[in-house]
């Protein structure tokens, strides 16, 4: 793929729910379109290809990345976003999610929401007539999905293809975790979740992430063994205490993760691998699941991560407000001039 042309010119499906219900080529798209406009901002150039659109962001639960990278995107792309924090707006209180959906979808040309309960965030896109993003539910993190592989891509280890590389996910399989597993065997690299039995990920997710595995190449494992972080070229981790109202109390978590499950320099060093990078969802909670000096350190790429989630919104932005190809034929038009 050169950078411009999109094999999906527009989405297969409305909505950006689950990164599961998309296949390579079409993930291929986001990230290539989401680098491509990237690297044209960075250079100084200027796009309005989401003029006079605007962009609901429906918050249940708090956030600081998901919201600002919306928020900036919309902006830089000639957009408006609005913020719906709770207790913002009658849902909760006296309006239902569907009447809700059905209003935003009249009024705005796409719906972002971080939901309490992937339920949700389906009957908003049953019942809202424009696009609707997912900005996280308990079950899965898709534009964090997004963002993670264009970090993997910009970090590709020398040498190496996609059947060679191995990611890691230490810890809980939280949704980012699950993200993870579609989206590293989506691209047919190896996949492993480092974790104890009662926090594994589930057979539901292996189970995708093998699926991946027979069409894309690659692997999809769970292991609570040390030795399942050998060779990694990738080691991810996320928060332990859980989210949303289930979080868990301090001393139930440290028991069940620490100090086995912690990525300090120790768990670096064992992967055996120098140029081994460490990757985190963040926010961090820092020195429990990993120590500062991994996550400030030479090898951690978690705040070119972070930034990577506002490359990713600009891409799913204009992907799903079906103005993708339009977007990268004016770019390269312009740096033919
Ligand atoms: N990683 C992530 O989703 O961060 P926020 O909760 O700050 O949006």
């Amino acid at each position: 793929m050169d950078g411009y042309t999109l094999t999906h010119k527009t989405p297969t499906r409305k909505d950006f729910i689950d990164t599961a219900d998309f296949d390579q080529s079409e993930i291929l798209d986001i990230i290539t379109l989401s680098r491509t406009v990237r690297d044209f901002i960075k250079s100084g150039g200027y796009l309005n290809s989401l003029f006079h659109k605007n962009l609901a962001m429906l918050f249940e639960q708090k956030s600081t990345r998901t919201r600002v990278s919306f928020e900036v995107a919309m902006e830089q792309l000639g957009g408006h976003a609005l913020n719906l924090a709770p207790g913002a707006i009658q849902l909760g209180a006296h309006e239902t999610i569907e009447d809700t959906a059905q209003v935003l979808g009249r009024m705005c040309d796409m719906v972002m929401a971080r939901v309490d309960r992937h339920e949700s965030i389906e009957a908003l896109a049953k019942y809202s007539k424009t696009p609707v993003l997912n900005g996280m539910s308990e079950k899965v993190h898709p534009t964090q999905g997004i963002g993670d592989m264009i970090t993997i891509f910009d970090h590709w280890p020398e040498g190496k293809q996609a059947k060679d590389i191995k990611v890691v996910f230490v810890g809980d399989a939280t949704q980012v975790c699950n993200t993870l597993c579609d989206m590293t065997t989506k691209m047919g690299m190896n996949f492993v979740h480092f974790g104890p039995t009662n926090h594994k990920i589930t057979d539901e997710w292996l189970e995708i992430g093998r699926k991946n595995v027979e069409k894309y190449g690659g692997s999809c494992e769970w292991s609570d063994n040390p030795d399942a972080v050998e060779g990694a070229d990738f080691i991810y981790t996320d928060v332990w205490y859980g989210l949303y109202d289930k979080e868990t109390p301090k001393e139930v978590y440290m028991a069940d993760f620490y100090p086995k499950y912690q990525v300090n320099i120790d768990l670096m060093a064992s992967t055996g691998n120098p140029n081994c990078k460490f990757m985190h969802c963040l926010p961090a909670n820092r020195n429990e699941e990993v120590t500062d000096d991994v996550l400030d350190g030479a090898n951690s790429i978690a705040f070119d991560e972070a930034e990577n989630r506002l490359t990713a919104q600009r891409g799913l932005v204009l992907y799903f407000g079906g103005v993708a190809q339009a977007t990268l034929d004016y770019i390269k038009d312009q740096r033919k001039a």
